[in-house]
């Protein structure tokens, strides 16, 4: 193992909010050397760098992993950047390309756009020819995720979403918001939407969203509501391929910028949690073995 990806995900899992079978060891991604292969594989061989998403266990130094999950990690990126792109950087490209094809035009609105999947969702709206509005809680945030492609910036600290949404698209709304934040931000981001608009929420960083009455979909422009997940968009080794091909390859390409917030030792990967959950990170937390 050279690094694994710290995500939300494995807040929600050691928390309980995912029950997960004890004991476990944590840790959705990661990349690093093959040491040696199973009898049937043929595609790996000691000494291939890859990198992998969708299996448990990566905070370790070394892991067992079916051959399946692992991708190859193109020449010139570096491990510790593959490893932190796979969970995020394929969630993205789902997002963009298959819960809501992103068209030239589109208006999108992404919450907690400086965060580590929000960094890539502007980055991938943008280069689509689509328009971001971002939320963000604080300035640094703003201007990170403002260079990273967002047109538009709403503190949502402080500024009500929904109607500096229906500012800024003269009234209409968007045509897809992408909410990883969940029990904060769900009523306004479905009051954000044009008639027929999608909500694509994707995570609960704020807890998550409790009940509500469908009818509201209705009244509000017959909105589609979705709660998807990458392992639902990764399903087979073809999916997986073509989405980390992608992303891998703009990253290497320089089409795809990482963002990291901070690398820690693996023997801090508590400090990591509490620091992506106090809000005070923007971008990746890498755990280095
Ligand atoms: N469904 C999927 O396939 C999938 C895959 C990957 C990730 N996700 C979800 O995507 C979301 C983002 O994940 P990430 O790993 O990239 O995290 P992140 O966005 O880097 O960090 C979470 C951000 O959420 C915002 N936030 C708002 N209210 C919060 C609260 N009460 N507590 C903590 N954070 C709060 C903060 O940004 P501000 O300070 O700007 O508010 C914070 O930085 C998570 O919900 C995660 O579960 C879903």
């Amino acid at each position: 193992m050279a690094a694994a990806g710290v995500n939300f995900i494995d807040i929600y899992q050691r928390e309980g909010l995912y029950p997960m079978p004890l004991p476990y060891t944590p840790g959705l991604e990661g990349a690093g050397i093959v040491r040696s292969v199973g009898s049937g594989v043929t595609d790996f061989s000691p000494g291939d760098r890859v990198a992998w998403t969708g299996h448990l266990g990566s905070y370790a130094e070394v892991v067992a992993l079916p051959a399946e999950k692992a991708v190859r990690v193109p020449e010139g990126l570096s491990l510790e950047t593959a490893a932190g792109m796979m969970l995020q950087g394929l969630t993205a490209h789902y997002l963009v390309t298959s819960v809501c094809e992103i068209k030239p035009g589109d208006r999108a609105l992404v919450h907690a756009a400086a965060g580590g999947v929000g960094l890539l969702l502007c980055q991938m709206i943008s280069a689509r020819g689509g328009q971001v509005i971002g939320t963000v809680s604080t300035d640094a945030k703003a201007d990170a995720a403002l260079a990273a492609g967002a047109s538009h910036i709403i503190r949502y600290d402080r500024e009500e979403v929904d109607s500096r949404v229906k500012e800024i698209t003269d009234g209409r709304g968007v045509s897809v918001v992408y909410d990883g934040v969940g029990r904060d931000t769900f009523e306004a981001s479905l009051r954000s939407l044009a008639p027929r608009g999608v909500l694509a929420l994707f995570g609960q960083s704020s807890g998550p969203v409790e009940s509500f009455d469908p009818q509201i979909l209705n009244q509000l422009g017959s909105l589609v509501l979705t709660r998807p997940s990458l392992a639902h968009f990764t399903q087979t080794p073809e999916e997986l391929r073509w989405r980390a091909g992608d992303v891998l390859s703009a990253l290497a390409e320089g089409s795809l910028e990482f963002t990291l917030h901070g690398i820690y030792p693996l023997e801090d990967a508590q400090k990591a949690h509490q620091d992506l959950a106090a809000r005070v990170t923007s971008g990746k937390l890498l755990l280095v073995m």
